[in-house]
C-alpha cells in the first residue's frame, strides 16, 4: 500500500491538519507544550487502553502526534477541543479522547491509531 510524504511545516504549533491517507483521515497534530504535558501527567491514570505518551510519538519530537482520524468505536471522525481531557470529542456516541489520542471516556474500545511514520528530515515525515 502507497505511503505519503507530509511537510509539517504547513502545521503551525496548536494546529492540525487532516490529511487523506489510504482513503481515510489522519489527524497531523503540532501539539502545545501545555498538550503535552497534559498528556504526560496522565500516563499512569487508569484508561481502556494504558500507553504512556512517549510511546505514542517519536523521540525528541513529542509536539507532533499523528493518529488516525476515524473513531475507534463505528468510525465517525472526532473533533479537537471538546471533551474534558482537552483532546478530541466524538459527536456520535461521546467517545473522549485526551492530547495523546488515548481513549479516556465512551464506547470506543481503543486509542486513536497510531500509523506507521518516520522522520525523513526535521520537517518532513513519511507515513505508512
Ligand atoms: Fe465515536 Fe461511536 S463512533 S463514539
Amino acid at each position: 500500500l502507497a505511503s505519503t510524504e507530509f511537510d509539517l511545516t504547513k502545521v503551525a504549533e496548536g494546529q492540525q491538519v487532516t490529511i487523506k491517507w489510504r482513503g481515510k483521515p489522519l489527524f497531523v497534530r503540532n501539539r502545545t507544550k501545555a498538550e503535552i504535558a497534559k498528556a504526560v501527567a496522565d500516563d499512569s491514570a487508569a484508561m481502556k487502553d494504558p500507553a504512556t505518551d512517549a510511546s505514542r510519538v517519536k523521540p525528541g519530537k513529542a509536539q507532533w502526534l499523528i493518529v488516525g482520524g476515524n473513531c475507534t468505536h463505528l468510525g465517525c471522525v472526532p473533533t479537537f477541543g471538546g471533551g474534558e481531557y482537552g483532546g478530541w470529542f466524538c459527536p456520535c456516541h461521546g467517545s473522549v479522547y485526551d492530547t495523546s489520542g488515548r481513549i479516556r471516556k465512551g464506547p470506543a474500545p481503543t486509542n486513536l491509531v497510531v500509523p506507521e511514520y518516520a522522520f525523513l528530515t526535521d520537517t518532513k515525515v513519511k507515513i505508512g
